[in-house]
């Protein structure tokens, strides 16, 4: 089935709570749901892209303006090469499906992190689809592909380091840094849902997390549904954010 083929023609209806603008999702689970059913790890991958898909339109159909999800993590290059090789396969292919349909789905895609040691027809891909979203009115998923919390605040440091020694940057605050990262305009996410179990950050967007709300449940990604997204969007709204300040 395709990725960006939506499956149902009437959009859901709006949630009445309050809806994020920005939820961010550690996708985790995906080997062991192979494995459980005698799989290979690659199709529990497979099954939890077809998931990111549900979750995605539901997102975009209750109001969600941003879903951001952990799709490779700088340390998954120490996984074999069949499973690197399939999540490559993966990215591609929704590459190639949201520059066919992101004008038709109103969803566009960014992705997010060190693409420089990415295949040159990945980044090729990665530049059209958001050089194609800058056209596009609607939501935005963002994947973070070869990403690293770590590896962005170095990689952004860098940059504002190089822009400073040029003159072309002034004192650094928290506002201007957050210009640097693969996040930059993007707002914080409210929370971050992790599946499959852990309940650690695992290096995802630790800048942008500083305030986020954190949802876990044992649910195996693959098997996460959009009535777990409206639970998990119930749960936070619940939650009294303070950010700091007292009640
Ligand atoms: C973590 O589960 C998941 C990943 C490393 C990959 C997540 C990728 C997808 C859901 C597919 C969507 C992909 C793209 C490119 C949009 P794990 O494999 O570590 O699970 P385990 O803890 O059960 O081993």
């Amino acid at each position: 089935m395709p990725l960006f083929t939506k499956e149902t023609a009437a959009p859901a209806s709006p949630a009445p709570r309050a809806v994020p603008v920005h939820i961010a999702a550690i996708m985790d689970g995906n080997g062991r749901w192979a494995v459980k059913r005698g799989l290979p790890r690659k199709a529990g991958h497979a099954a939890g892209a077809e998931a990111l898909r549900k979750v995605l339109y539901h997102c975009r159909d209750i109001g969600v303006k941003y879903l951001t999800v952990y799709a490779f993590s700088t340390e998954n290059w120490k996984r074999s090469e069949e499973e690197v090789g399939a999540l490559m396969v993966l990215l591609k292919k929704y590459l190639i499906e949201a520059i066919d349909s992101m004008e038709r789905e109103h969803i566009k895609l960014y992705v997010m992190g060190d693409l420089g040691r990415l295949s040159p027809e990945l980044r090729a891909l990665s530049d059209r689809a958001l050089e194609k979203s800058r056209t596009v009115e609607g939501m935005q998923l963002n994947v973070c592909f070869n990403y690293g919390g770590r590896d962005e605040i170095v990689r952004a440091a860098r940059k504002y380091a190089e822009d400073f020694a040029a003159g072309r940057a002034g004192a650094l605050d928290e506002a201007l840094f957050s210009a640097y990262l693969d996040s930059a305009d993007i707002p914080d996410p409210e929370f971050i849902i992790r599946t499959g179990g852990e309940q650690r950050t695992s290096n995802f967007l630790l800048w942008q997390s500083a305030y986020a709300e954190y949802w876990f449940t044992d649910t195996l990604w693959p098997d996460i549904t959009p009535a777990d997204f409206d639970r998990a969007i119930a749960a936070v709204g619940r939650r009294e954010r303070r950010y700091g300040g007292a009640k």
